[in-house]
Formats: C-alpha cells, structure tokens, sequence
C-alpha cells in the first residue's frame, strides 16, 4: 500500500461551499483534484493500492479528512472527481468516521492526528520539499506515506512536529506542482516494484 496526504490549508470542507463558484475558488479544490488524479488513476486503470488522503483546513468546518481508495465497485471518473469530492463532505457526520462509498471515507480529524496514526500502523512518513534528501538515495518500504503540501506549502506549526517523526525528501531541483511530485513519487515506486 501507498499513502499519500495531500494537505491544503483553503480546500473548502463542506459540500455546500464545494458547490458554489468555481474549484479554483473552493480553496484551489482544482489542485487536490489534478494530486488526486495523479495519485490513483493509470491510463487504463486505478491504482488500487494507493490511499489518497486530503487533508482540508479551509471554511466553513475544518479539519476534515477525507481517505480514497479506488475499489471495484466505485464509481468514478477523472472528469467529476469535484462531484466524488463534494458528495462525500455532504455526508459528513459528527462524531464518526463515515464510509460514504466503497472505500471513501470522511471524518474530523487534524493533520498531526492522521499521521500519528498511519506513524503507529507502521508506515514510514516522508514529508515532500525540494531541499529534502534526494529520493533516489532513499530506502522505502511498502506502506510508506508521503506528505505533499498545495501551492503554500505546508503550514509551519505542523511542519516542526512531523520533522521529528518524517524525513525530508526531494524529486528533484525545480518547485514542482503537487501533482507533479504525485507522479515522481508513483513512477519511483513502480520501478522499484514496490
Ligand atoms: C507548488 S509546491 C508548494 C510551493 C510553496 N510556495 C512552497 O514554498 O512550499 C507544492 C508541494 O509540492 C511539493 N514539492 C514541490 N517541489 C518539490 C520537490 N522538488 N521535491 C519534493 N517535493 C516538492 C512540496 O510538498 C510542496 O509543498
């Protein structure tokens, strides 16, 4: 399995705020969606050992955590994922953490609390930055999470708690798009088979 947590600090957290205006003014929804896309669609196929994590600290009712992982019976296109995303954030519910579709699910829950507990399920956590360690220097084991900020990066509270716990990894020396190091770090995986 494969972790990816995508975390933006505007990406709206209600359905109703999903479906007024545009994604780009849904706390740049547009992003997450291309990360997404990038995360668990192949050109013929899903990558259905990938969880895609959003982690969404915009209005009106943050922290929301919703989880993705493509299953049989989901349905889904890479040309609404917007309509997947607004769907489930509708069907949040207090207190719980609610399967909305196969394999999709939405709770409250903050970003530190979402890696403590993927740290205590075993995974190994790397945090995304173009002044990391080179990745391909870099041992990786199955279950891994990698953790991708949006077009501001990654808020720095945060980012102090989880360097005690993450290494810092880098695809490469230019400043990529979200999505873009989604697909490095995929391709990295695939050829090492992992
Ligand atoms: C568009 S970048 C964020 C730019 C933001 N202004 C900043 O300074 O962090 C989105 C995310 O992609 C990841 N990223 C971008 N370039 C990278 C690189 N060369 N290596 C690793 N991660 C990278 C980081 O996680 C970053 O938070």
């Amino acid at each position: 399995m494969r972790h990816f947590v995508y975390f933006s600090s505007k990406a709206v957290t209600s359905g109703k705020a999903l479906s007024q205006g545009n994604l780009m003014k849904a706390g740049r929804m547009d992003i997450a969606i291309h990360s997404f896309i990038q995360g668990v669609f192949l050109s013929h196929g899903f990558r259905d050992d990938v969880k895609f994590h959003f982690i969404f600290y915009g209005m009106p009712d943050p922290p929301k955590h919703i989880e993705i992982q493509v299953k049989p019976d989901l349905e889904i296109s890479k040309k609404d994922i917007a309509t997947l995303i607004k769907k489930i954030l509708y069907k949040y519910r207090k207190g719980e953490k609610k399967e909305v579709f196969s394999g999709c699910f939405v709770e409250k829950k903050s970003f530190l609390q979402v890696i403590d507990e993927l740290e205590k399920q075993g995974s190994e956590i790397f945090i995304l930055d173009k002044r990391g360690e080179d990745s391909r220097e870099i041992k990786i084991k199955d279950n891994s999470v990698f953790i991708i900020g949006d077009q501001e990066g990654l808020p720095k509270k945060e980012l102090k708690r989880l360097k005690k716990i993450a290494t810092q990894i880098s695809v490469g020396p230019k400043m990529y798009f979200a999505s873009q190091v989604v697909a490095i770090v995929n391709n990295e995986l695939d050829r090492r088979k992992l």
